[in-house]
């Protein structure tokens, strides 16, 4: 039996002080749940501020990125162990607003800004196996773009993700690692997923890993959904024999709609 996992990934969202009393909000209706892992991912600065706000409580800390070198010349970067000792205990990888697969910032994808940042199938590599070394626990982001879905390659792109992700992660790493199937057209559109078809890829995904480092692996492996997951919708997914929780941005930055999230996820695991 997983354990259901409800995360919140805040994005660009909250300074120091809203992240206090969104984290303060979070602890309050969500701080106890026993029966699922409910983690809050702030922006880089906010995570000390966080880190005091979920202390002594059920709720878990997430960076949304890093870079893999420990220390060193690296302008704005940060390592996993400086998100360790900020008490960070997971840390997304390979989100699909870093992943740099939108053409480059010429000025006809000006306004896409999710060019810039460049994350690649080996760099999300290299970021889950500096994050598992330091000992955070990856959240590895896959999913395919409108137009890949649209060209029938939806599958073709999301097992190569997840084969390039796993490249020299062991089964027993794998343990603390948590999978998250995001389809791009589905995030921040308010267009969620079809319940069976989200099932039917995050079951690909578990496939993909079976084959990789074998049933059992594939077996006790979390696989979240992400994409205009909601309260109204949270619990259809939650019911899918593949899915084991969300991925959430707009819907985790109010303490009363994510708290139903995790009311739901905790329901999951006694259905
Ligand atoms: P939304 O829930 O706002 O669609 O965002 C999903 C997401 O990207 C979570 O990482």
């Amino acid at each position: 039996m997983r354990k259901p996992v409800m995360a919140g990934n805040w994005k660009m969202n909250c300074d120091s002080d809203e992240a206090r009393e969104l984290a303060d909000g979070v602890v309050a209706v969500a701080g106890q749940v026993e029966a699922a892992d409910v983690i809050v991912c702030p922006t880089a600065v906010a995570l000390t501020t966080v880190a005091a706000s979920v202390k002594n409580s059920k709720v878990a800390m997430g960076a949304q990125n890093l870079f893999w070198e420990a220390d060193g010349a690296y302008t704005g970067e940060v390592s996993a162990q400086m998100l360790l000792s900020a008490g960070c205990e997971y840390v997304l990888c390979g989100h699909s607003e870093r992943r740099g697969r939108f053409g480059t910032l010429d000025e006809a994808d000006a306004d896409d800004l999710a060019a810039v940042f460049g994350d690649t199938d080996a760099t999300v590599n290299r970021k889950a196996r500096a994050a598992l070394a330091a000992g955070l626990k990856p959240v590895i982001c896959c999913g395919e773009l409108l137009a890949e879905r649209q060209a029938g390659n939806t599958d073709e792109v999301v097992v190569a993700q997840i084969k390039a992700a796993l490249c020299c992660i062991s089964a027993e790493d794998c343990a603390n690692v948590i999978f998250a199937y995001e389809p791009v057209w589905a995030i921040g559109t308010g267009e969620v997923c079809d319940g069976d078809e989200a099932n039917r890829v995050c079951g690909l995904i578990r496939a993909t890993i079976a084959g990789v480092l074998g049933d059992q692996v594939a077996e006790d492996m979390r696989v979240l959904y992400g994409g205009s997951v909601k309260p109204d919708n949270v619990e259809g997914l939650m019911a899918m024999e593949h899915i084991d929780g969300g991925l959430v941005g707009g819907a985790s930055l109010k303490a009363d709609s994510f708290g139903d999230l995790v009311k739901a996820a905790e329901a999951s695991a006694a259905g």
